[in-house]
């Protein structure tokens, strides 16, 4: 089927509104045919990825730059998710791959992009609503959008979403279409869920057996926001999930009549042999002697950041362990308004902004063993970063930057 296209989409096709317009439609058009789409529908928003200089290369960087100087320009509030480095400090990373990110993100901005460079921005003013059609890349973002809020994206890539925002359409197929959000498997919870590190180590283990299928959860407990956040990272990552039902927790699923539409579906339980399988699945290391701790990935929430402050108030690190605490911008300059950001300064530890290990190097500064509370970086450093890795809850992740040693507590 081809796609259909309005007067104005096809003029924007033809070439008639610019050169990046023309491009923009060509791989929309082109996604659509693909997917068997009936036609564009409008967004309110997109969120471009791929941004940081390991998805673009120099290729990528001199495209987008070309982008900008022929005068592209966003149609939608569009954000950019995180990036290699961090622009308000120096990190020691090397200096071309600091000036060649940099490129890549002032392009962005060029085109009329927010550089808040996130994969959080719901947490700061760019909340869809439900119902609404978005374009957003960034897969913790997009299960996110599409569970807990109930927003309608497609886990886009990062050509698509910036073609998206260029046009402020996207092709209608996946789940913008109600028959494409419906349940697959059912997982019973046979087992409790304690804290965030459990509904990280559980997605990670129902993520690598769904794969790209929706899952449906009950007795999913009494999960926080920045659970649910950790939840969808470590399935999106271990598994390719962009929706997920929670019953009686997310919008489209109040009873597992509405989660499953009448679908027949297979039921599986999950106790504490499963939960334990999904901790193992995400501690890669031999080596107890930890010299890296880094936490916020997903991005942390100001809760989040209080929560390590709390932890490192009137403490230090051990000299030879680095302790790196991700979130943004806007998160950052809260925690230093109410003192948290000082407190892990004079620990010794560094707040960063915008940064997104997985994509910087820090493997470059000579660091090998990870501890981390992320379910996501867990799932990529080994093989991303080339990192020894050890996965579990904040406190054994600061307890770990206090002495160099990794105890398991699970
Ligand atoms: Fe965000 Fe990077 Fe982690 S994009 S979810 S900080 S891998």
């Amino acid at each position: 089927m081809t796609m259909y296209l309005n007067e104005e989409e096809q003029a924007m096709l033809n070439g008639e509104q610019g050169e990046v317009v023309k491009a923009a439609m060509e791989i929309l058009v082109a996604l659509g045919n693909l997917y068997n789409a009936d036609r564009l529908i409008p967004i309110k928003s997109a969120h471009c990825a791929g941004l940081s200089l390991k998805s673009h290369g120099i290729a990528g960087m001199e495209w987008a730059e070309d982008m900008a100087k022929k005068g592209g320009k966003v149609r939608v509030p569009t954000t950019m998710n995180v990036v290699g480095i961090d622009r308000s400090r120096d990190l020691g990373l090397p200096s071309d791959w600091v000036e060649h990110q940099q490129r890549i993100e002032d392009a962005y901005e060029a085109m009329g992009c927010y550089g808040t460079s996130s994969c959080i921005p719901y947490h700061y003013g760019f909340l869809p609503k439900f119902g609404e059609h978005i374009a957003w890349a960034e897969s913790s973002a997009v299960v996110f959008t599409n569970s807990v809020i109930g927003a309608r994206d497609n886990r886009e890539g990062g050509p698509s979403a910036w073609a998206a925002a260029i046009t402020g359409r996207t092709p209608n197929y996946g789940f913008h279409l109600d028959e494409n959000r419906v349940g697959d498997i059912l997982f019973d919870i046979q087992v409790e869920l304690n804290d965030i590190a459990d509904y990280g180590a559980l997605g990670n283990y129902v993520g690598k057996l769904v794969g790209e299928k929706i899952p449906v959860f009950n007795n999913l407990g009494n999960p926080s926001t920045d659970d649910l956040v950790y939840f969808g990272a470590a399935l999106a990552s271990a598994g390719g999930v962009a929706m997920f039902h929670a019953i009686g927790i997310t919008p489209e699923a109040p009873t597992l009549d509405e989660a499953f539409k009448g679908r027949e579906y297979e039921t599986i339980v999950i106790g504490e042999d499963e939960l334990a399988q999904g901790y193992k699945n995400l501690n890669a290391s031999k080596s107890k002697d930890v010299d890296f701790v880094a936490l916020g990935c997903p991005h942390f929430s100001l809760n989040q950041i209080k929560e390590v402050a709390d932890l490192l108030k009137g403490k230090h690190i051990k000299e030879d362990v680095t302790l790196w605490i991700h979130t943004n911008m806007a998160i950052k300059a809260m925690a230093k308004q109410f003192g948290y950001l000082d407190i892990i300064e004079e620990a010794g530890g560094i707040l960063t902004q915008d940064l997104c290990v997985v994509l910087s190097t820090p493997e470059s500064l000579g660091l090998s063993t990870l501890a981390t509370n992320s379910p996501k970086m867990a799932f990529y450093a080994p093989g991303g970063n080339g990192l020894n890795t050890w996965y579990g809850d904040v406190e054994s992740c600061i307890n770990a930057a206090l002495t160099g040693k990794w105890e398991i507590n699970k």
